[in-house]
């Protein structure tokens, strides 16, 4: 405080009154909620990565479903629609919030398997074997996604599950129109695919915008599960096939492994900010754990009073994630192996002597912030969904194959992708993956083991009623994505729509530079920052998560964030 009074001191009288005008304005703005600029609907929305797998998920809602069948028809419909991400090969998380205010979060992560070991990627050498965690079977975990939406289904669903299933074995067979968004991908991948694959591989390499994609296979697949149930993928003909697949390519995935896997209820991670209450997903994701502590270490500041972007807000985040980002990869791992000091972690005053060292003066090197021996950059292929019913329920569900089809490796029989989710694992603690990350001791490998994610669905709820639905894709830009969005909605009273399309910017700890979103933020803002000590990564970045939002409005109704950067969709009723 006593440094912003400094800063205010020393501007021209003029200056001090467009500011004093500004924060006045900010104050009355944050009164009257924004007005909605997205979709709007006055009872039931679905919001994900294609608008075919939202308006699944809203026809399940239309015939009487809820938000946790609109669960399971939107997720398995993004295998069909947005195979990028979309799965039966991969895994998530979910977090919810029942219309009675019951919350919970659901763990369908991917797990190591039986045969794993910590050193299983090295050499004779103690060398990481290149492309061993993420290219072909040798990187494919045990899926939990068929796991994760029966278990969903079992627990809180309301309509049989073959009235779920049958209109996406319908959209299986009849084929997903593909974008220029996914004509592009598939020529970046082609190679890739063509290599693990083989040059006969039943998956589509050949395709431009406008082409329909019909997956047959899929859909023989999804039908068995339909009448078999749950044990079709982790113990049927469908568990068999694709044991064998996955050991006759040179994986570790078998049967056993397979009938092993269960999907976890976990209790979600809860906190205060100001007047809101955040439900966010607990270890194995780090994404509640680093929301929490980046929201607490801001909270002393008001960082409303500042412009929306401006250099004083992004410095304030910036140095909440630096310290978050320090203690993530150091401390988390699977709760079920790791002793997880939580309480420790997510301490009010653990948090504010974090930011002890902050000041607005100058920029706090990274190097001075412990633990230093930790590095993340993952992979951003992954995809959210949020949902919202006409009962009030409300599903946030991040869903991944780790890389861009994941491991590449197609299972022609079956019709879908398998993950790559082994390289989310420390492959050898303190030594870089292929894409940058340095992993810690929570994070090694261990039979049964869950690898460590960054997704954060999440759920926030504003004077004890539901508010905003939040989550994206983004590797370890998930976290300060997810938290600027809430914060543009918040404190910066932006609509749910502009809140996911506002320009993002982002900061791990290490390496120690703020990577800004291309073309959306000033020159004059970079040089602000650079003048106080901050390094700016200069060269061109891609763009930072596709968030897809629900924000309930005061009268009920429901304003929709599908963010621009993807060909994402909000479609409700
Ligand atoms: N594979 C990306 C994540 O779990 O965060």
């Amino acid at each position: 405080m006593v440094t912003r009074i400094k800063q205010i001191t020393i501007l021209s009288p003029t200056a001090l009154f467009l500011l004093v005008l500004l924060v006045f304005n900010s104050v009355q703005c944050r009164r009257a909620p924004a007005a909605p600029t997205g979709l709007i609907t006055d009872k039931a929305m679905v919001v994900s990565a294609r608008e075919e797998a939202s308006a699944i998920g809203v026809a399940v809602l239309e015939k009487g479903g809820n938000a946790f069948d609109a669960m399971v028809a939107t997720e398995l419909a993004l295998a069909v629609a947005y195979p990028f991400a979309g799965n039966l090969g991969g895994g998530g998380f979910m977090v919810y919030r029942k219309a009675n205010g019951d919350v919970g979060s659901l763990d369908y992560r991917e797990k190591a398997p039986l045969s794993a070991t910590k050193d299983m990627y090295l050499d004779s050498l103690g060398n990481v074997i290149p492309g061993m965690s993420t290219v072909g079977a040798t990187a494919v975990g045990v899926p939990g996604t068929i796991a994760g939406v029966f278990e969903v289904h079992a627990k809180m669903g309301s309509l049989p599950m073959n009235e779920i299933l049958k209109p996406v074995i319908e959209f299986a067979e009849k084929g997903a129109v593909v974008t220029e968004n996914q004509a592009a991908r598939w020529d970046h991948y082609r190679d890739q695919i063509l290599e693990v694959n083989g040059e006969e591989t039943l998956f589509y390499t050949t395709c431009r915008a406008g082409d329909t994609l019909h997956f047959p296979n899929l859909a023989r697949t999804l039908k068995r599960i339909m009448e078999n149930g749950r044990d079709e993928f982790y113990n049927g003909e469908t568990a068999k096939k694709l044991a064998s697949f996955i050991q006759e390519k040179g994986g570790f995935v078998t049967e056993e492994d397979l009938a092993k896997y269960e999907a976890v209820w976990r209790q979600p991670v809860i906190f205060k900010y100001k007047d809101l209450r955040i439900i966010s997903m607990s270890p194995p994701s780090s994404g509640g754990v680093t929301i929490n502590q980046i929201f607490k270490m801001i909270e002393p500041h008001d960082i409303g009073d500042f412009d929306h972007n401006s250099p004083e807000a992004i410095q304030l985040l910036t140095e909440a994630f630096r310290r978050a980002y320090a203690d993530r990869n150091y401390y988390l791992g699977d709760p079920d192996f790791v002793d997880i000091p939580l309480d420790f972690l997510l301490n009010d005053r653990y948090l504010s002597k974090r930011m002890e060292t902050f000041s607005f003066e100058q920029a706090t090197k990274s190097e001075d912030v412990s633990h230093g021996t930790v590095e993340i950059i993952e992979s951003a292929e992954t995809t959210h969904y949020s949902i919202v019913d006409a009962e009030g329920n409300a599903v946030s569900a991040t869903t991944t194959l780790n890389g861009a089809y994941g491991s590449k490796l197609y299972c022609d029989e079956l019709g879908f992708f398998l993950n790559n989710e082994m390289d989310d694992f420390s492959a050898k603690p303190g030594v870089p993956n292929m894409f940058g990350l340095i992993g810690a001791e929570a994070n090694s490998i261990a039979p049964e083991k869950r690898m460590l994610s960054s997704m954060t669905p999440t759920i926030v709820e504003k004077d004890g009623a539901l508010w905003l639905v939040v989550g994206t894709p983004g590797g370890s830009t998930i976290i300060t994505a997810v938290a600027q969005t809430i914060l543009n909605a918040y404190e910066f009273n932006l609509s749910m729509q502009q809140s996911v399309e506002a320009p993002r910017f982002h900061h791990q700890w290490l390496p120690d530079f703020i990577i800004f979103e291309p073309d959306g933020f000033p020159e004059s803002t970079k040089e602000a920052l650079k003048a106080k000590g901050y390094l700016i990564n200069e060269g061109r970045t891609p763009v930072i998560g596709k968030v897809d939002a629900i924000r309930v409005l005061a009268d009920g109704r429901l304003e929709g964030g599908a963010d621009p950067r993807g060909d994402d969709k909000a479609v409700g009723y």
